[in-house]
């Protein structure tokens, strides 16, 4: 039987994207289409969405959505259903998705994410007719509001449809002042411990996962990593409690978006048959970062330049890099002390380390087809997808063993090595030693050809597209329903 399910998101490929969670809920539908799931997706009407449906049938009107005149827009993500809210008041404005073009947070977001999870939650209850749900799926804590609102404030004949939480990443959890709960529009009951209250405040991830029939997460090792305080954040025993409906379900990547073979962002494209191809990626990225062309391997970074990744960590470790004969080419955005870090290493390295600051999606295919290696020295990765752009592209993974990292990346240890099974290198804690010795061990990897070829080919045979994980959520989704 043909379920329906509605997506809750942020952000979404291709329309907007600051991070994994857009390739996620955007490459999500059609790995669920051949499994018999119809998944729409649910997007904020942000200027760039807006632009999307121009023309879209106006599906519903609300003359207030938590204070504000809105509506809901029907049109299409890539092939697939998409419905936006479109709400001026809320998300017309330029700058970033969640804050200003100074990042600083936008004070109203309390009341824009509520707005999206009133929708989704009215939405999924059967508010338009033509458009009927069987299961409703938030993402994050900006959706965090739609599982809640079903449950203790569900318009009036909704229906009562399952509900799946996916946490991407627990360090973020819309926490907001206890204010802001008498203008959510829920009952005094939804006050408590397992509704939306949360250490005196509100709290949207807390109360989705409170809500929620199932919460999942991103990886089975970030899955067990938040039971502790950690990782937990604060929800390690809202984890606990929840035992066995916390499921972790690894990320896949969309094929059509990542495949060396047919990327058109890529100078050469290449295949397992044809890796020799990739040095003329190589030569074009050293070109481009201004790097000499030399010997020693070519690492790159693709990343949000903050803590979670191991920044601060990579900032330290680049004079050891360069001295063994190293050379970076990276690409994030991110905190400025660590931009102002790793500026100062580039201009002590002329030649051998080469920044961009900025977000270019088209350049971040051109590292993954040209470097050697890449670095990602997270302290926690929910799951991660650099290092899985990295297998498919023949860039070898060198990671922290921690959340999707640990689950992803076959450690290139002398078992691996000669069962030929290793697909990067993984190291554990992320500090100074332990990121250089990983750095050593590449190295010393890449002056041997063979090995490195085993490594590279390795990683490529690997299949990380959607269709284990679509069949899994697919799965959730039918035992939730009941559906066979
Ligand atoms: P997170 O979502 O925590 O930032 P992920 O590894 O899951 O980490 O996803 C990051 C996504 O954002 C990847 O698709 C990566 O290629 C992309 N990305 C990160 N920084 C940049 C950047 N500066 N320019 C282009 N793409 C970027
Ligand atoms: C979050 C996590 C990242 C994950 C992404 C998509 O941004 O930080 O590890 O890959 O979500 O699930």
């Amino acid at each position: 039987m043909m379920l329906r399910v509605l997506s809750v998101a942020s952000e979404a490929v291709p329309l907007v994207k600051t991070g994994g969670l857009a390739d996620v809920a955007g490459a999500l539908p059609a790995a669920l289409a051949p499994h018999g799931i119809e998944m729409t997706t649910l997007l904020p009407g942000y200027p760039a969405v807006m632009k999307a449906v121009k023309r879209g049938r106006v599906l519903h009107s609300y003359d207030q959505l938590l204070g504000q005149k809105a509506r809901l827009v029907a049109g299409k993500l890539g092939a697939q259903p998409l419905i936006v809210l479109d709400a001026p008041g809320l998300f017309a404005r330029d700058g970033g998705l969640y804050g200003d073009a100074n990042g600083h947070d936008w004070p109203d977001n309390w009341r824009r994410f509520a707005a999206l999870g009133r929708a989704a939650a009215d939405l999924a209850g059967g508010l338009v007719p033509a458009r009927a749900f069987d299961l409703l799926h938030a993402h994050d804590w900006q959706a965090g509001l739609a599982p809640a609102y079903l449950r203790f404030a569900p318009l009036p004949g909704s229906r009562a449809v399952p509900t799946v939480m996916t946490i991407h990443n627990m360090a973020f959890q819309g926490y907001f002042s206890r204010e802001t709960f008498k203008e959510l529009g829920l009952p005094k009951a939804a006050w408590s411990l397992t509704g939306v209250e949360y250490h005196g405040g509100v709290g949207f991830l807390k109360a989705g996962m409170e809500a929620a029939s199932v919460i999942t997460t991103v990886s089975p090792t970030y899955a067990q990593e938040i039971r502790s305080p950690e990782y937990g954040m604060g929800l390690e025993g809202l984890i606990v409690s929840r035992g066995d409906r916390v499921k972790g379900i690894v990320n896949g990547i969309d094929p059509a978006e990542w495949n060396p073979a047919t990327d058109a962002h890529i100078p050469a494209p290449y295949s397992t048959a044809t890796i020799a191809r990739r040095k003329a990626n190589k030569r074009a990225l050293e070109a481009e970062f201004g790097l000499e062309p030399g010997d020693g391997p070519l690492f790159i970074v693709v990343s949000r330049l903050t803590w979670q990744k191991g920044m601060d960590v990579l900032v330290e470790v680049l004079d050891h890099l360069v001295g063994l004969g190293g050379r970076l080419a990276l690409l994030g955005s991110g905190d400025a002390g660590i931009i102002a870090g790793l500026a100062a290493g580039a201009a002590r390295h002329p030649g051998r380390i080469g920044l961009k600051f900025g977000y270019d999606e088209a350049l971040s295919h051109r590292l993954q087809a040209g470097g050697d290696a890449i670095l990602v020295p997270s302290r926690f990765e929910p799951c991660g997808l650099t290092q899985l752009y990295g297998l498919a592209y023949g860039c070898v993974p060198v990671v922290a063993r921690t959340g999707g990292l640990a689950d992803t990346v076959i450690d290139a240890n002398l078992a691996a090595l000669s069962a030929g099974v290793a697909t990067g290198i993984q190291f554990s804690g992320v500090t100074y030693p332990a990121l250089a010795d990983a750095i050593t061990r590449a190295v010393a990897l890449w002056h041997q050809p063979e090995q490195w070829g085993s490594l590279q080919r390795a990683g490529m045979k690997q299949d990380f597209s959607w269709a284990t994980s679509g069949r899994r959520y697919a799965a959730l989704y039918r035992e939730l329903t009941g559906t066979p």
